[in-house]
């Protein structure tokens, strides 16, 4: 059998795309790309392709669909578009398992992000969506909101031990730049993460561009693999809860800290009003601020009179 070439290296660059799906369809993914993630998929679950069971819940122009057919696996096929013979779902409104026969070896998305690709509206139907995740209204957070559902929901459909799997870009805007991969990671539980892999990107329309200054074009794509241990949503919701409230609390910490280094020794007033210069942002995440910081002091730093703090 013909091995997976995200097992050979995290970095994976196909020039050409292969036969399947639609090359009019934008964003789709690419034949020869979809084999290695399936072939993958089959390795890492000790499968035969005769009893690996695929599902793309983003399937778009259907490449996975014929790369399955090629390797003779069990596929369903899903999209909030349901151009038959993809089913339609939602996969911020409907269950992934509830169209399934049974948990599958792997459940695979490619959600689009902001406005980078039009679907509903523009690559098919004459409305655009509101739970299109490529519907250019959304902020970022609703975004990441719907991101974690997609997650959650394709890992509920996957068996024990089977594999979820999402392919994901970074972005640009205004100004800005947005690596959602990196908030997907903490949003899964970290003891199921397997692989952060690379696909390369080809004739994407930003590799045609030229940029000045320290502009540098984003000429790739992540591949993030989770495999699923036997442990309830409950207890996931806890292990992320656990993972997040970890990294607010050290964020807390170090905003504390480089306002008691510039301050050395200073009252709890100059403190407050130092960390209100450095982190609006989190003190507008949390009403109890200044609790969060008298707790942060009393844990890290030294009491030298009533009401002044030292490092
Ligand atoms: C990047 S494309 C996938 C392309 C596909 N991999 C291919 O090779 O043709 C993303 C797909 O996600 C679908 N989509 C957007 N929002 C969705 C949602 N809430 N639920 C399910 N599918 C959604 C779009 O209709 C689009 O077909």
């Amino acid at each position: 059998m013909q091995t997976s070439n995200f097992s050979k290296s995290s970095v994976v660059s196909h020039s050409e795309r292969g036969n399947g799906g639609k090359s009019s369809y934008r964003g789709n993914a690419g034949a020869n790309f979809m084999r290695d993630v399936m072939l993958f998929g089959i390795e890492n679950t000790k499968s035969t392709p005769q009893n690996f069971y695929f599902v793309d819940a983003n399937e778009g122009s259907g490449t996975s669909r014929d790369v399955a057919k090629e390797l003779g696996i069990i596929y369903t096929g899903l999209d909030l578009h349901g151009m038959v013979p993809t089913i339609q779902n939602d996969f911020t409104k409907d269950s992934i398992t509830n169209k399934l026969s049974r948990p599958v070896e792997m459940v695979f998305t490619h959600p689009p992000y902001a406005d980078m690709i039009q679907y509903s509206g523009s690559q098919w139907g004459n409305k655009i969506l509101q739970t299109d995740t490529s519907n250019p209204t959304l902020t970022k957070e609703q975004f990441l909101e719907m991101s974690q559902v997609m997650l959650l929901n394709q890992r509920e459909a996957t068996r024990d031990g089977g594999l979820y799997a999402t392919l994901i870009g970074d972005m640009r805007r205004k100004g800005e730049f947005w690596s959602f991969q990196a908030d997907y990671q903490l949003m899964m539980p970290k003891s199921e993460l397997i692989s952060v892999a690379i696909k390369m990107q080809h004739n994407c329309q930003s590799n045609g561009r030229s940029y000045g200054g320290s502009f540098v074009p984003i000429t790739h794509e992540y591949l993030l693999i989770w495999k699923k241990k036997a442990a309830s949503l409950f207890a996931i919701g806890f292990e992320t809860a656990s993972q997040i409230q970890k990294k607010v609390g050290q964020t807390w910490r170090s905003v504390i800290r480089i306002a008691m280094m510039k301050l050395g020794k200073a009252s709890l007033q100059e403190i407050y009003a130092e960390v209100e210069k450095v982190a609006s942002h989190l003190i507008a995440k949390n009403q109890n601020w200044q609790a969060k910081i008298r707790q942060q002091l009393q844990l890290h730093f030294t009491n030298v009179e009533r009401g002044v703090w030292a490092v």
